[in-house]
């Protein structure tokens, strides 16, 4: 009969795609039975609702169908306490690299979205516009370093990033927010670059540990939509405060909001809340709001993640207009404003 060590190795081969870790490291394997011709056992998982678990269940019955003689496999789900969670992801999280020694990095709040082509990142740009309007020092970490679109929305030229002697440059714009984006770094636009997964972990960590930030009160981290690789390097490797889930009125379902949601409910990071964005067009003649894009699902959206919906953005020509031609700058946006001084607030004085 096959010993319980024989399992478990054969378990180790088996991976948990977001964390990155064998489920045996992870400590996901419990009330392991082995008899004849069959095994048993309790898949811990980080949160209930993980929604890898069938996916990670498929994994292991086909490693244990392998072993010699086993005809069977019997998995039952279990869901870790949020003690247990905690020492998890402590042992798997990857040593925070180290910021240059002359940063001083107040909080890092990132934007996140299910899709592409929602906004994320002109709210985050127009966020970090309200907040250094504010006078706070605000910076941006462009993660999306496949699609980096903070030069484009700022109006930075492309090589805009410099090398020091004790680190890379940030480009810096002209109400003096610090942006650092993969594009500054290409003399044209739309050079062609393959990136792999390794290669934009790595490019990430760079922006991080061997950029001269200064001194920031803030720092916006700009994401790809989804839950790709580029997030959960985010999100695994940097001191993340908390997310905003930015979504759209043509969001039915939520389904790929629920999966960002549930990704930072396994990494432990609070989820600020969603922004539902272009939810409305307010026509200037008759100041009626006019649902465009059909009704607002974005309380439905906002209870599925157990958070609130911070603001609603409406439509707005200004927006597209400037962002489209590098000067967000120039936007004025009353509900970001309102955003803006909230977070103001908060950062004064925490815990309030
Ligand atoms: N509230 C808004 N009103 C009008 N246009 C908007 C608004 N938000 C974003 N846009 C426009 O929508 C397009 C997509 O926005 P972008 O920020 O690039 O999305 P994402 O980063 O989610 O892919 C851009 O052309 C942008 O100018
Ligand atoms: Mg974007």
């Amino acid at each position: 009969m096959l010993t319980h060590e024989q399992v478990m190795a054969a378990l180790s081969h088996v991976q948990d795609p977001e964390l990155g870790r064998d489920l045996v490291a992870l400590n996901m394997i419990r009330d392991l039975k082995i008899k004849e011709d069959s095994i048993a056992f309790t898949l811990v998982l980080t949160i209930a609702a993980c929604p890898l678990r069938h996916h990670m269940a498929e994994d292991a019955r086909k490693q244990l169908l392998k072993l010699p003689g086993i005809q069977h496999v019997h998995i039952e789900f279990g869901a870790m306490t949020s003690e247990e969670r905690k020492t998890t992801l402590g042992s798997v999280k990857p040593q925070l690299p180290k910021l240059n020694a002359m940063n001083r990095i107040g909080r890092v709040l990132s934007v996140m979205s299910g899709k592409g082509g929602v906004g994320k990142s002109s709210v985050t740009a127009m966020l970090a516009v309200e907040l250094a309007r504010r006078g706070e020092k605000v910076g941006i970490l462009d993660a999306d370093i496949t699609g980096a679109s903070m030069p484009k929305i700022f109006g930075l030229p492309g090589g805009g990033l410099r090398g020091g002697e004790q680190g890379m440059l940030p480009a810096i714009t002209s109400l003096g927010i610090r942006v650092v984006s993969s594009n500054l770094m290409l003399m044209e636009e739309d050079a062609a670059v393959a990136w792999r997964g390794p290669m934009i972990a790595g490019m990430i960590q760079k922006f991080w540990d061997d950029v001269l930030w200064g001194k920031l009160d803030t720092l916006l981290i700009d994401l790809p939509p989804g839950t790709s690789d580029a997030t959960i390097t985010v999100m695994q490797s940097l001191p993340v405060k908390g997310v905003f889930l930015v979504t759209t009125p043509q969001q039915l379902s939520g389904l790929v909001v629920r999966k960002a949601a549930n990704l930072l409910q396994r990494l432990d990071i609070p989820i600020l809340g969603v922004i539902e964005n272009m939810s409305y067009f307010r026509c200037p003649d008759t100041d009626k709001n006019h649902a465009i894009f059909g009704p607002s699902h974005a309380h439905e959206i906002a209870e599925h993640c157990n958070t609130s919906v911070v603001t609603r953005l409406p439509i707005d020509p200004q927006v597209t207009e400037l962002c489209d031609q590098g000067r967000v700058e120039e936007v004025h946006l009353p509900e970001m404003e309102a955003l803006a001084s909230h977070l103001q607030v908060e950062r004064e004085s925490p815990g309030k």
